[in-house]
């Protein structure tokens, strides 16, 4: 019976880059859902880019454009890498859509009508400069408990403990370096504490296979025992300034990012269902037959097995069948490491040359339904790659379709379904099926390379090679040959939810319709025309990889020393002399080698933000694009030739490495060159600018 099927992976964020730890997710759903496919399933795949929230907001400003912008870049991209590994969603949209607004808002409505939302004052720091309340993630200062300066709002990364923002010793604004306020302002909260809630989850938790074993039993955690409530209110807005959908009747408020971010695959479904005609409540409604799983990390369980069911179902929704958490991936043993090289991305993989489908079968052949972390190792990347694709699948191929091409016009003879491998593959299909299934992956592959094996045994023991120099053989030749690319044919057909694009090959050259799961219960007829082999896969070279690494590896200078607190008027004046030294002409001392130079990282900046400074009348808050270096915060002493706003948008020069320095107006980091008179002052201040077509973070020598 066909099955009417929705599928979800989590929705990336959309303030950086697809990398393989994400693939891990992306590569496990796609395959699931081609298996799903090819069982003939009306089986859906949404996703969309996460583009709500403070980081989103505060990227898009650095670079000087709107968030809009931005998130439609990052789409561009996000798209390009994902269809790169061949990764099939039916629709891959943005959270920021009228779809996803309006299902929000009926689902605030809702909850609002049922008694869940309540409002409430919050007191949490706010960014006086920036005039923003800032996330925890945006504050530092020292640890309360062991005193290391420059910690996050909520843990220590020394000591390891954790802490409410508010106990921070001398806190700063990681956006502008001021001194956070405490300020209230008043929030909306859905009542997650509310008996009903509470009850529904104890029940919805236990549902059959709703989660895995070690999902369940963190929830079972969460929740604590029967009676005890455990479960706290769970903040769903933020104030402006902040990009996300503003909350109906509440001006300047805004819903949390992670409250629209699931109904994101709401609004991606939506968008989905007006384009293919399907129908919304067939898939959402409380009613709903159909079945909806969501793919996640093990990090974000909480608020796909507590906060999303809940909001759900109180909302008259459908809530999830289940929910497949997976664990994290290590690269060589541990954590993906930018300093490695082993934070890679997936745009550099691919532009590396590398096949994306070698990655697809390595996660495959580790993949399982726990929650368990899994590591790509290299070095066993490479080798099994080459051992298993190439050495024993491809190859079965390659020797046996040349003489058919060759000596028999393409066509094959009759199938011997006698053959052991050929029997084999039939018993074991279903077994490899529910592997599928089950999300067992690392069991289907185990089970077809057993079935590659076999096949490659017959191919060994038949000689195709030796019975081709034999003019007298050339029946057994066609026969052994044949029976070659069905065991090769059958082989492919449970592989392709693995390897699509391979897959997509052999069905063109085996001259075929696209293989379905059923096609793997029978054989090719005698007298199938086959069309010339075409080349399936290369090996894995070793130096590919080493380059992949290389591409990836961010040489982290030393950190620069802290810097000394100077007095606010002291500041400004060094930051206009700074400007002016900068201009020492040639000859105004003695000289320096050509290594001396190069210690002074030059770069172009372009200057996303152009402010004045309260309380400084000379200088000038600029905010700069570095290109890959980031942006960066500089106080120059310009205000007397420039008007801020005139700034905005222009290329201009920077020293990149002068180490940070604190000052009353926020962190400096770094500095931009003018032209000016000894003094900095008459006739004038002229800032550097580059010619056209320079970009931003070009190095400057
Ligand atoms: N935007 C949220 C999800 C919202 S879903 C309504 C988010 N985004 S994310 O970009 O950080 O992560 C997207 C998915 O990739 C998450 O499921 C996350 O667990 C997964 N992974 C991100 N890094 C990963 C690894 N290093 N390893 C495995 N999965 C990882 O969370
Ligand atoms: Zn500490």
């Amino acid at each position: 019976m066909s099955r009417k099927i929705l599928v979800t992976s989590a929705l990336p964020y959309a303030n950086g880059a697809i990398h393989l730890g994400h693939l891990v997710e992306y590569i496990q759903t796609d395959i699931w859902v081609r298996f799903q496919k090819m069982r003939g399933h009306q089986c859906w795949y949404v996703c969309a880019d996460d583009t709500h929230g403070t980081p989103v907001m505060l990227r898009a400003q650095a670079e000087g454009i709107t968030p809009e912008t931005l998130i439609e870049r990052v789409h561009g991209e996000h798209t390009r890498d994902f269809a790169g590994f061949h990764v099939g969603f039916d629709n891959y949209y943005t959270t920021h859509s009228e779809e996803t607004r309006a299902c929000a808002n009926e689902i605030y409505a809702r909850l609002k009508a049922a008694g869940l939302i309540e409002t409430r004052i919050v007191e949490q720091y706010y960014d006086p400069l920036k005039q923003m309340f800032l996330p925890d993630r945006y504050i530092k200062g020292e640890c309360p408990k062991c005193g290391a300066s420059d910690q996050y709002g909520d843990n220590c990364e020394s000591c390891g403990s954790a802490y409410t923002a508010n106990e921070l010793k001398n806190p700063y604004s990681v956006v502008s370096g001021a001194k956070p306020e405490l300020r209230q302002s008043e929030h909306f909260f859905f009542r997650l504490s509310d008996r009903r809630c509470q009850g529904f989850l104890r029940r919805w938790t236990q549902g059959e296979g709703r989660l895995q074993n070690e999902a369940a039993n963190k929830l079972q955690e969460w929740l604590g025992e029967v009676g005890e409530n455990k479960l706290t209110d769970w903040d769903i807005s933020r104030e402006a300034p902040y990009f996300g959908f503003e909350i109906p009747d509440a001006p300047g408020k805004y819903f949390y990012v992670w409250l629209d971010a699931p109904i994101g695959y709401m609004g991606a479904f939506m968008n989905l269902c007006h384009r293919e005609g399907l129908d919304f409540d067939e898939y959402w409604g409380a009613d709903s037959s159909a079945e909806l799983y969501h793919f996640i990390g093990k990090d974000i369980l909480y608020f796909h097995a507590l906060f999303w069911p809940a909001e759900l179902q109180h909302a008259g929704y459908r809530t999830p069948s289940k929910v497949f958490a997976h664990g994290f991936l290590t690269v060589d043993g541990a954590k993906m490491s930018k300093s490695r090289g082993t934070f890679i991305t997936a745009e550099s993989y691919l532009a590396q040359g590398l096949d994306p489908e070698w990655l697809r079968y390595y996660y495959a052949a580790k993949l399982s339904s726990s929650m368990e972390d899994i590591d790509l190792n290299l070095d066993d990347f490479i080798a099994r790659v080459n051992a298993d694709l190439v050495g024993k699948f491809v190859n079965i191929a390659s020797r046996a379709a040349g003489f058919i091409s060759r000596r028999f016009a393409g066509q094959l003879c009759t199938c011997d379904e006698s053959l052991p491998a050929i029997q084999a593959s039939r018993d074991r299909r279903a077994l490899i099926a529910d592997h599928y299934e089950a999300r067992e992956f690392s069991k289907a592959i185990r089970e077809i390379m057993a079935l590659t094996d076999l096949a490659n045994q017959y191919v060994d023991s038949v000689k195709p090679w030796e019975l081709a120099r034999q003019p007298d053989r050339e029946h057994e030749l066609q026969a052994a040959c044949s029976n070659a690319l069905n065991l090769f044919r059958l082989l492919a057909i449970l592989l392709k939810p693995v390897l699509p694009a391979l897959a997509a090959k052999a069905e063109g050259f085996l001259n075929v319709a696209p293989f379905v799961w059923e096609d793997g219960g029978s054989v090719l007829a005698a007298g199938h025309a086959i069309n010339a082999y075409q080349h399936l896969l290369t090996r894995v070279d070793k130096k590919q990889v080493d380059r992949l690494v290389e591409a990836n590896r961010e040489s982290l200078g030393a950190p620069p020393p802290p810097a000394p607190q100077h007095h606010a008027e002291q500041q400004e004046k060094a930051a206009a002399v700074a400007v002016a030294q900068a201009a020492v002409g040639a000859g105004g001392g003695p000289h320096i080698s050509i290594d001396q130079f190069l210690t002074i990282d030059l770069r172009i900046a372009r200057i996303a933000e152009a402010t004045p400074v309260e309380g400084a009348d000379k200088l000038i808050r600029l905010l700069l694009d570095v290109g890959p270096l980031g942006s960066r915060q500089v106080f120059a002493g310009i205000k007397a030739a420039y008007e801020p706003s005139a700034l905005v948008g222009r290329l201009t020069v920077m020293v990149a490495n002068l180490a940070p320095r604190k000052m009353k107006f926020g962190m400096s980091e770094g500095m931009v060159l003018a032209a000016s008179d000894a003094d900095g002052q008459a006739p004038g201040i002229f800032l550097l600018s580059a010619d056209a077509g320079a970009e931003a973070g070009m190095r400057v020598k």
